[in-house]
């Protein structure tokens, strides 16, 4: 396995392009698969997690290639509706094959896509909506079947905005038979993809960006080709990365206006920020302010995927802040590591009080997701001295390489293999 190592305590100071969004390209590729043909997807990229979806969908038929960063897939001959175990427990993700598959194939068995460290995680706002399409569920042995005769068309109100099951409608919907309006629909910009990728392939979809959409039923969907938007989760973390370094940083490809909430955050702490049309360029000049309350919210809120690298900006912070989780259950993994890091962070239900110190201190740690993995790295390129952040794999499958491009910003950074465990 590999890890990460980091000459932390120096300023951020360069330009780097920011890679395409994990979490508009897997909904994205999971829409492949409804088209019979095939799919161009461009600026894709290229992290674990999307190379555990192409070996999902080459799984069930389909075929991919990659020119650069464009990934080129062949959904022609779907043939199978059972997704192997191993991929699906790997990534829980996986689940937005559930609604490509139905409307592709009317049916899927799929092993119940397991919670993961941040959270249970659970489905059932997915399996309740797509009940309302007409689709049969069934759980056996831990494995999920869903089939159809023919899905139709429904009016769906969400619970809540989640982001997983506005996807699936989208997706079982797009060749459903009638009309599916789906109220409290997401809003993040990831879902406003999805529906790009799918309005190039000939759906129908009205309300794009708000809270209702409309899906109007195609007969069948042909050859797309979509660019992948900027990931703004990414966009995010370095921008978080430079506000607890100092220095000055350009962000080529990042769109301000799907960063609002947190440049509020960067703006409060003292860090200015312009953009030119094509990059988002910040400063940063002394020690951050603390923020007297930030609360993670759906989109446009603060997102739930920044709290642990603006948590780990705030432990250097000039006075006391406090974050409130609301999104996940149990997303504040990485107080542990950055206390041993030197920080004082109180835990309190899923509120968290940070008491600004004056520096972190390097340390050994070890990620155990890709947000608080991230966050641990911010912490090693703010600490003096050398800092490890061990299970680099977790970070991989968000970030296509945080070493390159935290060295473009003139960190002292690099990956290095983790000593295998003894015995
Ligand atoms: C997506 O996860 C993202 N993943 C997450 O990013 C992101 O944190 C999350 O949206 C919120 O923005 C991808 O897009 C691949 P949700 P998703 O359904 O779809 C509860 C990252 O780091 N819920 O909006 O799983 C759920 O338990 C990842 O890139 C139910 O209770 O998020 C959670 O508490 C992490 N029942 C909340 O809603 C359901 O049926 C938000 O979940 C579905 C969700």
């Amino acid at each position: 396995m590999d890890a990460i190592h980091i000459l932390g305590g120096k300023k951020l100071c360069g330009q780097v392009r920011v890679q395409g969004s994990k979490n508009a390209a897997l909904p994205i590729l999971a829409a492949a698969v409804l088209v019979p043909g095939i799919s161009v997807i461009d600026n894709c990229p290229k992290i674990a997690d999307v190379y555990s979806m192409i070996e999902l969908l080459q799984s069930i038929g389909c075929f991919a290639a990659w020119e650069g960063h464009t990934l080129i897939i062949d959904a022609s001959c779907v043939k199978d509706n059972r997704l192997p175990m191993e991929h699906v427990t790997k990534m829980r993700s996986s689940i937005m094959l559930m609604g490509a598959m139905l409307g592709r194939t009317k049916e899927i068995l799929i092993d119940y896509p397991g919670g993961c460290v941040i959270g249970e995680r659970p489905i059932d706002m997915h399996i309740d909506a797509m009940r309302q399409m007409g689709i049969l569920f069934s759980c056996k042995d831990n494995k999920l079947s869903a089939s159809a005769k023919q899905l139709h068309g429904a009016q769906i109100t969400l619970p809540f905005a989640s982001v997983g099951a506005t996807e699936n409608v989208l997706l079982a919907a797009a060749l459903a038979e009638g009309t599916t309006t789906l109220k409290n629909a997401a809003r993040e910009p990831e879902i406003a993809a999805l529906c790009g990728f799918l309005k190039s392939a000939g759906a129908r979809i009205a309300g794009i960006g708000g809270g209702t959409l409309q899906i109007t039923g195609a007969i069948s969907l042909q050859e797309a080709y979509y660019a992948i938007p900027s990931d703004r989760i990414v966009a995010g973390t370095y921008l978080l990365a430079c506000a607890g370094c100092g220095g000055s940083v350009g962000l080529e490809g990042a769109d301000p206006a799907q960063l609002a909430a947190v440049c509020g955050c960067i703006k409060e702490m003292g860090g200015s920020l312009a953009y030119d049309g094509k990059a988002v360029h910040m400063e940063m000049k002394g020690r951050p302010k603390a923020l007297p309350y930030v609360k993670t919210e759906v989109y446009p809120g603060f997102p739930t995927d920044l709290q642990s690298p603006l948590l780990t900006v705030l432990t250097v912070a000039d006075g006391k802040s406090i974050v409130e989780e609301t999104i996940f259950e149990n997303r504040f993994r990485t107080v542990e590591a950055l206390a041993a890091m030197g920080a004082d962070i109180k835990l309190c239900g899923r509120k968290a009080e940070i008491t600004g110190k004056d520096s972190l201190h390097a340390g050994r740690v070890t990620a155990c997701e890709l947000r608080g993995g991230a966050a641990l790295v911010l912490a090693g390129l703010m600490a003096q001295g050398a800092t490890q952040v061990g299970h680099k794999e977790y970070i991989d499958r968000g970030y296509e390489d945080i070493c390159r491009d935290f060295s473009t910003l003139g960190a002292q950074i690099k990956t290095v293999q983790e000593p295998k465990a003894p015995g």
